[in-house]
């Protein structure tokens, strides 16, 4: 039997974080948000208001479910604030040693009967779950970005999950709207198994200098009808989040054909890491886009 769900947590307020609580609170859930970051907090409030706004003027929502959706999202920095939700998706960095210790924290203060999840783009749900005191109410609740905009969610059940947990992932998720494409628990499940190598290959084809930026993301937009070029859609998902799926894909699996791009991990060791931080492969501080290679 599925439970519920009235109050969901999200932790992290970074671009993930802030689209899973903008449809959250949309879908007509109360969403209590969390960061350690204040400032994060306050950019995602004011960017879940300015993503309202653009659904407004595409005539998707009205003027009356933004203010609805704003008014049922509260910001917190503190974990404890989220004790009474009956779920809490965790949305923090990709990093497992940082999603331990907020699993850790978090099932101190959490209602034992609170479902968690995680929305890792790569990392082992059945290892995420048994850090917790709950591994059969763990699950993987894996949104695409923008998570306003993209329609599929992916559901992964670790070992443990048990049958109700994964009902209740299953009706929220499409409480939202969203479609669910359900995957097993394998490195980077199935839309970044498929995305992130084909990524890296596009860098190792910067790398190589089989072409320039601009070259590679024309040759896959017009030539393979992808709507984003290659590397323009790795500075979108973030640098530092492609080379943590590529170093789990590599780890995980054991097979040297995942092996991270050293172009990539040099753009992440000088903190260029795409949009977020206005310079990847594209220089983003003028008025538009400038490739850097
Ligand atoms: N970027 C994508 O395209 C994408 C898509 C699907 C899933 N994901 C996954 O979502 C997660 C977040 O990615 P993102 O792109 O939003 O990253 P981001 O860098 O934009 O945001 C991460 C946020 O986590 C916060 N944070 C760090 N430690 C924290 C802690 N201990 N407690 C609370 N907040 C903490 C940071 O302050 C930051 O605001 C990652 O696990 C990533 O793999 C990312």
């Amino acid at each position: 039997m599925a439970a519920a769900i009235k109050k969901v947590g999200v932790i992290g307020a970074g671009q993930m974080g802030n689209g899973i609580a903008h449809v959250a609170a949309l879908g007509g859930f109360d969403v209590i948000l969390n960061d350690v970051s204040a400032d994060r907090l306050k950019s995602a409030m004011a960017t879940i208001n300015g993503n309202l706004s653009r659904q407004i003027a595409k005539k998707l929502i009205s003027e009356d479910a933004r203010k609805q959706a704003l008014a049922r999202i509260t910001a917190t920095e503190k974990l404890d604030g989220l004790s009474d939700c009956d779920l809490v998706i965790e949305t923090a960095v990709e990093k497992e040693e940082t999603k331990r210790k907020i699993f850790n924290e978090l099932c101190a203060v959490l209602k034992p009967e609170a479902i968690v999840a995680s929305n890792t783009s790569s990392i082992s749900i059945t290892r995420l779950a048994a850090s917790t005191d709950r591994p059969e109410r763990f699950i993987g609740i894996h949104f695409m970005n923008p998570v306003p905009v993209m329609e599929l969610v992916e559901l992964i059940r670790g070992i443990a999950t048990d049958d109700a947990t994964f009902e209740t992932a299953k009706a929220f998720v499409t409480k939202l709207g969203k479609q669910i494409a359900v995957s097993e628990d394998f490195p980077a499940f199935i839309v970044n198994r498929i995305l992130l190598p084909m990524i890296n290959e596009a860098i190792y084809t910067l790398y190589e200098g089989v072409g320039n930026v601009e070259a590679i993301d024309m040759a896959m937009k017009l030539g393979a009808h992808h709507p984003m070029g290659p590397l323009e859609l790795a500075d979108f998902i973030g640098l530092d989040t492609c080379l943590s799926i590529m170093q789990v894909l590599h780890e995980g699996l054991a097979d040297s054909k995942y092996r991270p791009c050293p172009l990539l991990v040099k753009y992440v060791e000088a903190g260029w890491l795409g949009r977020k931080t206005q310079r990847g492969f594209y220089d983003y501080r003028g008025d538009k886009p400038v490739p850097t290679r």
